[in-house]
């Protein structure tokens, strides 16, 4: 297939892209490289890749693009809570009225896979499961437009949402915001991990496993389209403080400490089921302990936390 992946440089993207080009699709990135991140540099020996650099918010450059493509992975955003209440404006925009446009200028029969956060779900009310059908509750400005551009792009039939948890896993473009490779970083670096909320549940789910739940819906598509699918691991509706003890599990020196005064900001807090995708067939590969044990492994060259912190 003839695919588009917009935001194809970013910590999901650049893992993604990698399995599309093994599998011999044609792959085009656009990316601006927000983060002067330099995570493609191992895909550019396949002859199927083309990047192109530039904003997925520039309406004449998708518009002479994008009737070449079976497929679009609309990637690119701005991502995660603090930095969209950093940049507000600039977060809608890309998030969401990028989406918008690009939903327009497809054609009906253009495929398009779209990942979205399950952070929608809010600040869930205890022992509650949240299913495909629950209200949402997006709180943070992130949370907000990726429920917006859900409702717009499931507008289309030729649509798949993924609902994702909290990714966590090695990537080219390594974040270690991400709640999983942060407390396995900090354990690492710091032999104490300070846990604010500590009852606070969430969902995870390892890159690898997002990569190739993609894969599943390119090759599913008919099956599975017009629909929504969380997508997390079952086992793992975890709250903070039950997952540093995970990671103490594998750390042994850790120590885990309970700070009462700091607040999450995005305040997710929620039970999800994942049952839909698993119906579907599909199953994950990768657990939270087989993740832990890669993350101690890839994290301990990390010299300058702060590259990979997604700040701007
Ligand atoms: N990582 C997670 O836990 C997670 C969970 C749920 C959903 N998602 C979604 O997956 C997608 C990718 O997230 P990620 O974790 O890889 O984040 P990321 O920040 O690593 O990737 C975003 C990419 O978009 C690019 N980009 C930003 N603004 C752009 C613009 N205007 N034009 C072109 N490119 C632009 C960046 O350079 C980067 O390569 C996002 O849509 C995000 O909402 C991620």
């Amino acid at each position: 297939m003839e695919i588009l992946v917009t935001g194809g440089a970013g910590y999901l993207g650049s893992v993604l892209v990698t399995k599309l080009l093994e599998s011999n699709h044609n792959v085009t990135v656009l990316d601006n490289f927000f983060f002067d991140q330099f995570s493609l540099s191992s895909v550019c020996k396949f002859n199927n890749f083309n990047l192109i650099i530039g904003d997925t918010r520039d309406k004449n450059l998708i518009k002479s693009i994008i009737g070449k493509f079976d497929c679009i992975i609309p990637l690119a955003a701005i991502v995660g809570a603090p930095l969209s209440e950093k940049m507000p404006k600039l977060c809608k925009e890309v998030n969401e009225d990028s989406i918008k446009m690009i939903c327009n200028l497809m054609s009906k029969d253009q495929l398009m896979i779209m990942p979205v956060t399950n952070s929608g779900y809010g600040s869930g009310k205890p022992e509650k499961i949240y299913t495909e059908e629950s209200p949402l509750n997006p709180i943070s400005t992130y949370g907000i437009t990726k429920v917006n551009a859900e409702k717009i792009a499931l507008e289309r039939e030729n649509c798949i949402t993924f609902r994702l948890a909290t990714v966590f896993g090695m990537s080219f473009r390594m974040r270690i915001d991400l709640l999983v490779n942060n407390f396995v970083y900090l354990a690492l670096v710091e032999k104490k991990l300070s846990v604010f909320e500590g009852h606070f549940k969430r969902n995870y789910i390892h890159i690898q496993d997002v990569s190739r739940v993609f894969m599943f819906a390119l090759n599913n598509f008919e099956k599975m389209k017009s629909n929504i699918y969380n997508f997390g691991l079952e086992d793992a509706n975890l709250s903070k403080l039950e997952l540093a003890q995970k990671i103490q599990n594998h750390i042994n020196d850790l120590e885990i400490l309970i700070d009462e005064n700091r607040k999450d900001p995005d305040k997710r807090n929620y039970i999800v089921s994942n049952d839909k995708i698993i119906k579907t067939g599909f199953k994950m590969n990768w657990s939270l302990d087989k993740g832990i044990v890669e993350l101690i492994k890839g994290l301990k060259s990390i010299k300058r936390p702060e590259n990979f912190m997604n700040v701007k």
